[in-house]
């Protein structure tokens, strides 16, 4: 006999039917849509946004499971609270033999398959997303402006900022996403440091980005640089020296073993210890060359301990090539470049004094700077039509490299290919490294080493090239040896 109690006991739908899992079901709903119609403008639109990424990818996708979670919730809040006034809903049976059973869970495996397909879709793209350099550079435009804007002129304007900053592989993207969340509540809440500082303490090791696409082993050979500037005269007069830079190769297999690049030798490990956190100061090196098993250890005279073994650094590409995306440009360096494209006009007596000089007046933002520059310059010239055209030149240059929000310009990111603004390769090659017994030291004395001047000066002065190489005749007159280049010259007026 049937004695089951009257009350009917509530389908399993009807554990949907609360505020919670109704709000929850709610927010899937909408996020979806929102995803699908975001998907399809971000597919179709010709330009790209990076806020629309951002909401398609990441912040759609949030309330998804922020949704799919508030119905679970729901439902089980609402089990409890059936359980203890009209009992539980019975156990799930599936019986396949039924129709009903059939249609039912025909109906849950497309919409199961659906959602799958739609979370492969997005998950796919929030990965990619979050490496693209929409989002790497675009998003928290203030703090990644003066990296994003220099990059855009750099050579690598076409490499993703993931390819250098995170590499392949999964362990590095979740890495770089761990400390990404970091920097968006940075960011967010305004805790960020400005400017962003220099090196980054745990870069990816070289090997594992930079040679990727640069092969480690090729044979560069000599490449010939002419570096054009204009002196602090009336007449702006032009000093350019151009020079053979021996960059060699590092691999026997593919060429000579010599020249700049032999540092990166495959046989040979060099390893450094900076007394500082910007890597300018470097008081101790060891070179190991592994094929012949010999240690050689050079240190400055007043660094006689031995290095904290934590601290030692093993040299790789970015030892030298620090800024391959990020040149801010000296003052000078910029207005030179500009003068020898006639952006500005060279016939302005001491305008190559006076445009650097206007930059590198203080300014706490872009349209003060751009209005100060205008009113300097033009404080200079009264009525001259010449200044016109230079004026913008000049802002130009300031949009381009300064970046007063971030205080960030060229003083605060060293650049370390060279010797005249910064240490550079002087930081080891000064003459002062010298191994223990004093019998050997780190080559410095030699303005031959590195690179040969083939010509110097200008106009037919440049034509006389020699292929033995000239001595340099400083534009700057004789100075006392013991300066080093970056002692007088600083990049700024
Ligand atoms: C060719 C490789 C390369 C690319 C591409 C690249 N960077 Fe860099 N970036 C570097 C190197 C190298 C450094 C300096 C590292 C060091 O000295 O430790 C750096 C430094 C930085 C820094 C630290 C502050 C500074 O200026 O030194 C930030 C921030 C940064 N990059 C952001 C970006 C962003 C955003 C993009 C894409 C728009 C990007 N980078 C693209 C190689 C690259
Ligand atoms: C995704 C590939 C890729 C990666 C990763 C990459 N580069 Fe490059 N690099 C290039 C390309 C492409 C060029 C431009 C070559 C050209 O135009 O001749 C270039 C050019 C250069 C140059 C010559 C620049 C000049 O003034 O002509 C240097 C130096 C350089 N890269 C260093 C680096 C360093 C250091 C890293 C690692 C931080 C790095 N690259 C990472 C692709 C890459
Ligand atoms: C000791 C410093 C130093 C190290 C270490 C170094 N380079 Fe260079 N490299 C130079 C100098 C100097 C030049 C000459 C060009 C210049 O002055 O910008 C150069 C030139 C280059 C060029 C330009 C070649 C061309 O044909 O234009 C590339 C590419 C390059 N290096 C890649 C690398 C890579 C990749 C590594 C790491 C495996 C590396 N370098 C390590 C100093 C260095
Ligand atoms: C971290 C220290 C360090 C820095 C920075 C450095 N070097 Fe060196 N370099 C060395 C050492 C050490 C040797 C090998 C000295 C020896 O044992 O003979 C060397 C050797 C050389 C050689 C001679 C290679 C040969 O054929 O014997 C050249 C050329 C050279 N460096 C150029 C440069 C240039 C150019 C730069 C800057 C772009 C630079 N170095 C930066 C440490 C450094
Ligand atoms: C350890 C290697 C090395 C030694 C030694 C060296 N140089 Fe250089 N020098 C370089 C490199 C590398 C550059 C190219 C920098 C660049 O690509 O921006 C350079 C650039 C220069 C320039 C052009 C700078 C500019 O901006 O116009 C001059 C001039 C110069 N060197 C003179 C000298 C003189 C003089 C000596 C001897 C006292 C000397 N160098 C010794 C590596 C060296
Ligand atoms: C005692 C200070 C001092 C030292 C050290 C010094 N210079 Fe200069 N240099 C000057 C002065 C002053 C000028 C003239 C600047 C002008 O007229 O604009 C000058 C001009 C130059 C110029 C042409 C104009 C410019 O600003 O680029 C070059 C290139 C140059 N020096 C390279 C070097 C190199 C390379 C070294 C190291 C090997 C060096 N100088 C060491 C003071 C110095």
């Amino acid at each position: 006999m049937n004695d089951e109690p009257t009350v009917k006991r509530p389908s399993r739908l009807a554990l949907l039917r609360n505020w919670i899992s109704l709000l929850g079901l709610g927010i899937l709903l909408s996020s979806l849509f929102a995803f699908v119609l975001l998907f399809l403008l971000d597919s179709l639109a010709h330009f790209s946004n990076p806020y629309v990424g951002v909401l398609t990818y990441l912040v759609a996708p949030i309330f998804s499971v922020v949704g799919i979670g508030l119905g679970v919730v729901g439902m089980i809040w609402r089990r409890f609270q059936l359980a203890r006034t009209v009992g539980a809903p019975p156990a799930l049976q599936i019986d396949l033999t039924r129709a009903r059973d059939r249609r039912i869970f025909g109906f849950f495996l497309v919409v199961g398959l659906l959602f799958l397909l739609l979370t492969a879709i997005g998950s796919y793209h929030s990965y990619h997303f979050t490496e693209s350099t929409q989002f790497c550079g675009a998003t928290c435009h203030t703090v990644m402006q003066p990296e994003r804007t220099t990059y855009q002129h750099s050579p690598h304007a076409r490499v993703a900022c993931a390819e250098c900053h995170i590499g392949r592989g999964a362990s590095w993207y979740v890495r770089s996403k761990l400390s990404g969340a970091y920097q968006v509540y940075a960011t967010l809440f305004d805790k960020y440091p400005r400017p962003v500082p220099t090196p980054i303490k745990n870069l990816r090791p070289a090997q594992e980005t930079c040679e990727q696409c640069h092969w480690p082993a090729q044979f560069v050979g000599n490449l010939d640089r002419t570096f054009t500037h204009f002196l602090s005269d009336a007449t702006n007069p032009v000093y350019s020296v151009r020079l053979l830079l021996k960059v060699g190769g590092a691999d026997p297999t593919h060429g000579p073993v010599g020249g700049i690049h032999w540092h990166m030798n495959v046989g040979n490990t060099i390893e450094y210890y900076a007394s500082d956190a910007s890597r300018q100061k470097i008081p101790w090196v060891r070179v190991t060359d592994r094929t012949e098993g010999v240690v050689t250890e050079y240190h400055t005279p007043d660094f006689t301990n031995a290095p904290n073994p934590e601290a030692i650094r093993v040299m790789d590409c970015m030892d030298c090539h620090n800024r391959p995306a990020h040149v801010l440009r000296a003052p000078n360096d910029a207005v030179d470049l500009a003068m020898s494209l006639h952006d500005i006009d060279t016939s302005l007596p001491y305008i190559k004094t006076n445009a650097a000089f206007a930059l590198v007046r203080p300014y706490t933002n872009l349209t003060e700077a751009l209005e100060g520059i205008a009113t300097f310059l033009d404080g200079k010239y009264p009525n001259d039509p010449r200044i016109r055209k230079t004026i913008p030149a000049v802002q130009q240059i300031y949009k381009d490299n300064f970046f007063p929000e971030m205080n960030a310009r060229w003083q605060v990111y060293p650049d370390n290919v060279g010797h005249k603004d910064w240490p550079g390769c002087f930081r080891c090659h000064d003459g002062k490294h010298k191994t223990s017994d004093g019998k050997r030291e780190v080559k410095a004395d030699d303005c031959n080493a590195c690179h040969i001047i083939v010509a110097q000066g200008n106009g037919p002065q440049l034509e006389q090239l020699d292929a033995h190489g000239q001595k340099f005749e400083h534009p700057g007159g004789d100075y006392d040896k013991g300066y080093l280049c970056n002692d007088c010259h600083t990049g700024g007026p």
